[in-house]
């Protein structure tokens, strides 16, 4: 049977029938109806809002997948420069295309000394980094006369892999200055997570790596890396469709992440968890959120209707960590509000799991990251999705600039009332 929707608009009894493809039906057809008529989808809830063929996600099902590779593979084989290039490109690179990209990446580590020794210090000392980092992606921008040249596919790739290469460097700047340290520069001699590590903690040159914790962070990176049109990667598309330059478009996006309900929910989890204090606080917290007084932050997510699969392979990656830094004593908190939720009623109609930021953050922690620096941790792989999802913006035909329209429920019209006559 032919997969098709027929609308009717009864106020004329016109009809029109199109086809539904890949689980979606044009909206052209209500146009078709009535170009007057809108859809009303609040947050987009039930809005495809473009074609893309970088991350699939089936919510029921807990499936998540990079350009058709099963994040669990992609989180044990690949790394995170490797998935960077394979949400980018399309495909895995090969042996001479993953050297060339990785060169391309070490070498353009650096930001220019302005950002360090200028721009940096106009911030307070007390500066959230994820404030900074919104701030230095878009002032990054500023340095490059080829940022806007976004029709040019060299400029934009440049553009790509300067983002790319830099976010790791502006992530530690940050932390390093809200740390009163002294600044690192990137070296070119040790892997992406190793290097991004050393520059947060090397002191003088004094930085002892641990493989287990360079894995870690990599499977991190990989695990973030993209989610689909998420709040973020929708604030990409959307900024990055009036054509505006890669780096404002990106400062867009993580602006978007780092709100608590998005990206900001790994910061958000761990103030829980030190909030209840204790195992025999569990219930009664519990109990706060069932009357409303705030969310079990970490759980639920608008698509994963089931378990995240990030979540189980964060679990898994924070015993390894715990391995060589020690446990973290609020995994015993996060353990029993996972047991007691998934056995309640109210989280389990709602079908509210552990997402990708109920674990995480027990990591970062454990790590030595101040929980101040969990959403930029986020940000710096997210750059990667951020970047795919722009990139297939630009060479989408059918796509223009984002402009929605609204249901306008103010007053009619008015005539204006002088000072005079107003109460
Ligand atoms: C990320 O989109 C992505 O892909 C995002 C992300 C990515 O990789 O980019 O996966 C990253 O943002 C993960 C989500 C991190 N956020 C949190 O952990 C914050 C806590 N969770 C939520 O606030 C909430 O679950 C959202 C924002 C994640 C999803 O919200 P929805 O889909 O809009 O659902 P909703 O707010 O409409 O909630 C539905 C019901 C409501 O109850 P009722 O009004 O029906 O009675 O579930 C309840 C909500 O009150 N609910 C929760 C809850 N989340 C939803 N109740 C308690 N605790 C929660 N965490």
């Amino acid at each position: 049977m032919a997969e098709t929707i027929t609308i009717t608009d009864d106020r004329t009894g016109q009809t029109v029938t199109v086809p539904i493809e890949g689980g979606v039906f044009p909206a052209s057809a209500i146009r078709s109806l009535d170009p007057s008529l809108f859809v009303y989808d609040p947050a987009y809830m039930q809005t495809a809002s473009c074609k893309s063929a970088i991350t699939y996600l089936d919510g029921e099902n807990g499936i998540l997948r990079y350009r058709g590779y099963p994040i669990e593979q992609l989180a044990e084989k690949s790394t995170f420069l490797e998935v960077a290039y394979l949400l980018l490109e399309g495909e895995l690179p090969n042996p001479d295309q993953l050297a060339t990209w990785t060169h391309d990446i070490t070498h353009h580590t650096f930001i220019h000394e302005n950002m360090r020794k200028r721009f940096v210090d106009g911030f307070h000392y007390d500066a959230h980094p994820m404030g900074m980092f919104v701030s230095a992606l878009a002032a990054l921008g500023t340095f490059y006369d080829g940022a806007k040249d976004i029709d040019d596919e060299e400029s934009r790739q440049r553009q790509v892999v300067r983002l790319i290469a830099k976010t790791p460097t502006i992530a530690a700047m940050c932390y390093r200055f809200s740390a009163g340290l002294p600044f690192n520069y990137p070296s070119n001699d040790i892997s992406f997570p190793a290097n991004f590590l050393s520059m947060m903690w090397k002191i003088g040159d004094e930085y002892e790596l641990n493989p287990v914790l360079e894995k870690a962070m990599d499977v991190l990176f990989i695990l973030h890396a993209d989610h689909e049109q998420n709040c973020g990667t929708t604030a990409m598309r959307v900024v990055g469709s009036s054509n505006a330059d890669p780096y404002s478009s990106a400062a867009a996006a993580a602006s978007a992440l780092y709100g608590p309900l998005h990206g900001g929910a790994n910061e958000a989890v761990v103030r829980m968890l030190n909030d209840i204090g204790s195992i025999e606080n569990v219930p009664a917290f519990i109990q706060s959120v069932k009357d409303g007084e705030g969310r079990l932050m970490g759980f639920g997510h608008r698509v994963y209707k089931n378990y995240d699969p990030r979540a189980k392979i964060i679990k898994q990656t924070a015993y390894d960590v715990f391995e060589v830094t020690g446990k973290n004593p609020l995994l015993d908190i996060a353990l029993k509000l996972e047991e007691v939720a998934l056995q309640d009623p109210y989280f389990v109609d709602r079908k509210l799991y552990p997402n990708v930021d109920f674990y995480s953050g027990l990591i970062y922690q454990a790590m030595g990251f101040p929980v101040e620096m969990f959403t930029v941790l986020f940000a710096i792989p997210r750059t990667a999705g951020w970047l795919a999802h722009w990139q297939e913006l630009l060479a989408d035909k059918e796509q223009k600039i984002s402009r929605p329209r609204q249901w306008y429920v103010g007053p009619e019209t008015r005539d204006y009332v002088p000072m005079s006559s107003r109460s």
